[in-house]
């Protein structure tokens, strides 16, 4: 296989959860860009009519289905649909998830009562783990189920950097979920390689998308969050498209129970704020 055919993803049907909007409409785009027809996901109706005709404009193969991914039979009905229609699918991206509220610092910089260890509620606990570890594993369970039969397939889930380290001010839960998320996605790509199903993950850092109401784009925040990257400056949505090309294609062919961070080396520590060599 030459480069070009390796990432060849012409006529895969491709399935994104959370693909109305941010990190999941930049890796639907980067399918549908690439010849894939795909299929966005989402809770959120008028978001996702929006996003479809905005690549359709475009000549784009993209459709829309309405799911609650804390919901298998939300998401069972809607992969049947988009199975029986398209033929099957190919690849899929399990990435809706949402922002859980304070942690226990809060936004402001004070320790938060709301989102103290002792106050989060069974409610708050079972709503979040529900969105952001169940959605994974109701994506991952549906995408099996349709992938098993065929003997061949691409799962990618998105993570996060929350899933190697801590910080106060992301709420508690939304730590115990990404990963627990990152575990799931190692057991199910151990389980399912058998069947020539590649399962990895993407760890993003800051990207300026629209989780916890576009709270990453408030000037204010994101300038502090531009300081404290390596790179001084917090990602696109675009800029995850390279790496949902390669993991939904066979140049990720040997790659399986990978999770691969793209946070501009936030993780690597402080970032050098240059104020030595000004
Ligand atoms: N933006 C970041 O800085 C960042 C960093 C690390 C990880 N992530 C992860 O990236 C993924 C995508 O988030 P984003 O930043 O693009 O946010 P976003 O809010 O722009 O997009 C998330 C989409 O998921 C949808 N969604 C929420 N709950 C859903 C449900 N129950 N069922 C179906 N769809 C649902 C939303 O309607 C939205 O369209 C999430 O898993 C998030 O945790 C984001």
């Amino acid at each position: 296989m030459n480069t070009t055919q390796l990432f060849d993803v012409r006529n895969k049907v491709c399935v994104v959860t959370g693909g109305a909007s941010g990190i999941g409409l930049a890796c639907g785009e980067a399918m549908a860009e690439n010849g894939a027809r795909v299929v966005l996901m989402d809770i959120d109706t008028a978001r996702l009519e929006e996003a479809v005709a905005r690549l359709r404009v475009r000549d784009l193969a993209v459709s829309g289905e309405v799911v609650d991914v804390s919901s298998r039979v939300s998401l069972a009905a809607a992969f049947d649909t988009v199975a029986g229609r398209e033929g099957g699918i190919d690849v899929v991206f399990a990435n809706a998830g949402v922002d859980v509220g304070e942690g226990f610092i809060a936004r402001d910089g004070s320790r938060s009562v709301e989102g103290a260890l002792e106050n989060i509620t069974e409610e708050h606990w079972r709503k979040y783990l529900g969105i952001n570890l169940g959605g994974v594993l109701h994506t991952l369970q549906e995408a099996a189920r349709h992938m098993k039969p065929v003997g061949s397939g691409k799962i990618v889930v998105t993570t996060s950097i929350a899933s190697f380290c801590n910080v106060g001010g992301v709420g508690t839960s939304y730590f115990a979920a990404k990963a627990a998320a990152s575990h799931l996605m190692r057991q199910a790509a151990l389980e399912l390689a058998r069947y020539n199903i590649q399962v990895n993950a993407i760890a993003p850092g800051s990207f300026a998308t629209n989780i916890a109401g576009g709270h990453v784009r408030v000037p204010e925040v994101r300038r502090i969050l531009e300081a404290s990257n390596p790179q001084q400056r917090i990602a696109e949505p675009d800029e995850i498209k390279g790496l949902a090309l390669l993991l939904a294609s066979d140049a990720s062919s040997f790659i399986t129970g990978s999770e691969i961070v793209i946070d501009g080396g936030a993780l690597l520590g402080p970032a050098d704020s240059g104020a030595q060599h000004d």
